[in-house]
This record gives C-alpha cells, sequence and structure tokens, in this order.
C-alpha cells in the first residue's frame, strides 16, 4: 500500500498543491516558515481527520478561508482507493472513501495507517501519560481487530459511572452495573496492552540499539491499578473515595508506559538527542510491527517525518536514514537544506519537492 498522489486546498499555508509521490521516498526541502510542516500534517489530516500541529479543530485551515479539503490516491494491491477529508469553519467535517460518505475517522485511520516522527515526538516521553496512552492505543488499535469495539464500551462505563458518583440521586445498582462493565473492559484492554508492549519490546530494543545504540533500556507497562489486587476488590474499597472526589481513581484510564535506560526514568535523565532517538525507536517499533503482524487488516505504515536534520548530530542522522532506508516504508521527510538527506543521495527511488511560501514544487 502506498500513497500515489495528494491534493490540498486551504490547508494552513498550502492554498492549492497536488503532489504524485514516490511509493518510497519523498524529500521535501523549504526554509523556515516555508510550508513544510504543514504540507506533513496535511498528510496527517489525510489520513485521520485532524492535526498534528494543533488540537483545535479549525486553526488549520486556511486563514481567510471558510474550508479546507486534502484528497489523496491510494495505490492498495494495485486498486485505486480515493480518500478526501475536508473541515469547515462552522465545524462540520466530511470524510469520503471511494466517493462513499464515512462517519468514523477509525475508518480512515485503518485505510492509511500514519506515523508522525518530529521534533515533539519527545513529548511522547517527557509529556503527560496520555500521549502513552494514545500511542499504546494507536497500536493496538491497529493490530488487535476486537479493540475499537471493547475501548469503545469501556469509555461509556467510565463516563457513566463517573456521572453516577457525581449525580446525588443516581440508584446504587446503576452505579454497580457501570462499575462492573469498567472492570470487564478495563481487563479486556489491559489483556490486548500486556500482549502488545510484549511484542512491541523487542522490536524497540532493535531498534533503539540500531540507531542511537543506547543499551540497557526498559520499557515498562503499567496497568493502571495496583497488579497485586483484583481490579473489583480495589473499586470496593476506593468506592467511598471515588463518590467523594468524584470520578473513577483506577482502570484502563490511568495506564502508562514508563521507560528507564540503566534504571533511571528516561525523562529525567536523557539528553534532547536521546529523547528524540528513544520517542522515535518507539514510533518506529510500532511501524515495523504493523508491517510484520499477519492481522486482517495488515498494512505498510507511512511514515511522516519532520525536520530530521534537528538535534540529531551526523552519526544518529546515518543510522536514522539507514535504517529508513531498509524498513520498505512509504516516507515524507522534510529538511531545512539538502545536507540533512546526505546519506540518501545514493537511493534509487526517490523525488524531491521544494517548498516556497506555500507553493511546491518539483
Ligand atoms: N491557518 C493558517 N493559515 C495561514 N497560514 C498559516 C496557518 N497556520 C500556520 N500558518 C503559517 O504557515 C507557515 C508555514 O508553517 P510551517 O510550520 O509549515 O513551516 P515550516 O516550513 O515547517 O518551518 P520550520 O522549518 O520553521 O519548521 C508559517 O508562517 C505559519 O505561520
Ligand atoms: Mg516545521
Amino acid at each position: 500500500m502506498s500513497l500515489e498522489s495528494i491534493s490540498i486546498t486551504n490547508f494552513r499555508n498550502l492554498a492549492n498543491a497536488r503532489l504524485e509521490l514516490d511509493p518510497r521516498f519523498n524529500f521535501v526541502l523549504g526554509l523556515n516558515g516555508s510550508g513544510k510542516t504543514s504540507l506533513l500534517d496535511a498528510f496527517y489530516f489525510l489520513s485521520s481527520a485532524r492535526s498534528f500541529t494543533t488540537n483545535s479543530r479549525r486553526s488549520f485551515i486556511m486563514e481567510g478561508k471558510d474550508e479546507c479539503i486534502v484528497r489523496g490516491t491510494i495505490n492498495r494491491e494495485n486498486q485505486p482507493v480515493r480518500v478526501g477529508v475536508s473541515r469547515s469553519r462552522a465545524g462540520a467535517s466530511e470524510i469520503r472513501i471511494n466517493g462513499e460518505k464515512i462517519l468514523k475517522s477509525s475508518e480512515l485511520a485503518s485505510c492509511l495507517p500514519t506515523i508522525v516522527l518530529s521534533p515533539e515526538s519527545i513529548n511522547l516521553l517527557i509529556g503527560s501519560p496520555a500521549k502513552r496512552r494514545s500511542y499504546m492505543n494507536w497500536g493496538t488499535f491497529h493490530v488487535e481487530p476486537l479493540f475499537k469495539e471493547v475501548w469503545e464500551r469501556a469509555n461509556r462505563c467510565l463516563k457513566q459511572r463517573n456521572f453516577a458518583l457525581q449525580y446525588k440521586g443516581s440508584r446504587k445498582d446503576e452505579l454497580a452495573s457501570w462499575t462492573d462493565g469498567l472492570v470487564k473492559n478495563s481487563l479486556k484492554i489491559h489483556e490486548y496492552r500486556t500482549e502488545y508492549i510484549k511484542k512491541l519490546k523487542p522490536i524497540f530494543t532493535g531498534i533503539i540499539d540500531r540507531i542511537s545504540g543506547l543499551r540497557d533500556v526498559d520499557l515498562n507497562y503499567l496497568r493502571g491499578w495496583d497488579e497485586k489486587l483484583q481490579l473489583n476488590e480495589i473499586f470496593d474499597r476506593n468506592s467511598e473515595i471515588d463518590t467523594e472526589k468524584g470520578y473513577t481513581s483506577v482502570g484502563f484510564h490511568r495506564a502508562d508506559l514508563k521507560l528507564h535506560i540503566r534504571g533511571k526514568p528516561a525523562a529525567e535523565t536523557c539528553s534532547r538527542g536521546e529523547l528524540k532517538a528513544l520517542a522515535w525507536a518507539l514510533k518506529l517499533a510500532q511501524g515495523r510491527f504493523l508491517s510484520e503482524k499477519k492481522a486482517p487488516n495488515k498494512s505498510k505504515t507511512i511514515l511522516l517525518v519532520d525536520d530530521l536534520g534537528a538535534e540529531f548530530d551526523g552519526w544518529h542522522r546515518k543510522n536514522i536514514q539507514e535504517y529508513l532506508y531498509e524498513t520498505g516504508h512509504q516516507i515524507i521527510i522534510t529538511a531545512v537544506d539538502q545536507f540533512a538527506f546526505s546519506t540518501f543521495t545514493e537511493m534509487i527511488s526517490s523525488k524531491l519537492f521544494h517548498v516556497e511560501r506555500g507553493k511546491i514544487r518539483d
């Protein structure tokens, strides 16, 4: 699977752009502020109906315009699949796959799994646990066909349980039934996450060793409650505290990932470059796992690599370039100067795009 072409209208500073893509390497060069990250964000929007640069649902629409539209053609086993996503300033969004309206962005995500590697990826390690849960969710969603259903049920139970905790007039049996649902679905999510991280771990350690030589790296998954106790027992014990606070204090929504290096938390001991290598290795491991996994929705992930040169020395850059070359992913990669692509120059299949003040040329 690869993306053959993309056309962009009114997305950040890109008024109108159309790119015919190489199935492997697509290099994007441009000065600061030219529109490189905007271009990658447009790819991400096409794959998820969201932006990776902002949580706002509108700020990626070009200033002064009412709507942004991104369309693309995917080559899936030599069959073209047309995808299109739009968002209006009034808040309306539309997703189409082969002309048919789609209500859930998860269908888009299955169609075009996309991973972003950027300087901001280090937030995966230094940011809130929610970032690491999204990371696990992305991976589990793509490899476990039942995850989405369980995830939706768990969130519904959590929302209703919190509501029942806050509402003084709620009945005991109602609370008990949401608690029961939350226990069942939390345990199921825990099972999926445990299995996923177990398989991801060796892939991750192999990649981090390869791209940065960092050793003695340990990745640990924390389930979101005391593992020595049964989850339903904890809910029984915590029922007063939860009622007082008005929210559920343990469960799948409190899970986390801990990364240690030589026994110390990576977020506290590693340099910026090391953190970036660790975060990129975590994401690359997801891409590799998905490619290798013999799941019904098995597909190659598209990698969006923003600012390859930033914070990496020549040796790290070279290692990453060599790794990316071997992976077989389709890659869109940006840099401020050609120097960052040095090792790639001998590679056979590639395209080079130049961005200048929102305009893109081959
Ligand atoms: N909604 C928008 N409408 C118009 N322009 C926007 C919008 N959002 C962002 N921009 C502008 O788009 C320009 C390009 O930003 P972008 O982040 O893509 O640059 P870049 O090429 O990645 O630069 P750098 O090398 O500094 O990372 C910036 O000047 C930014 O202010
Ligand atoms: Mg940028």
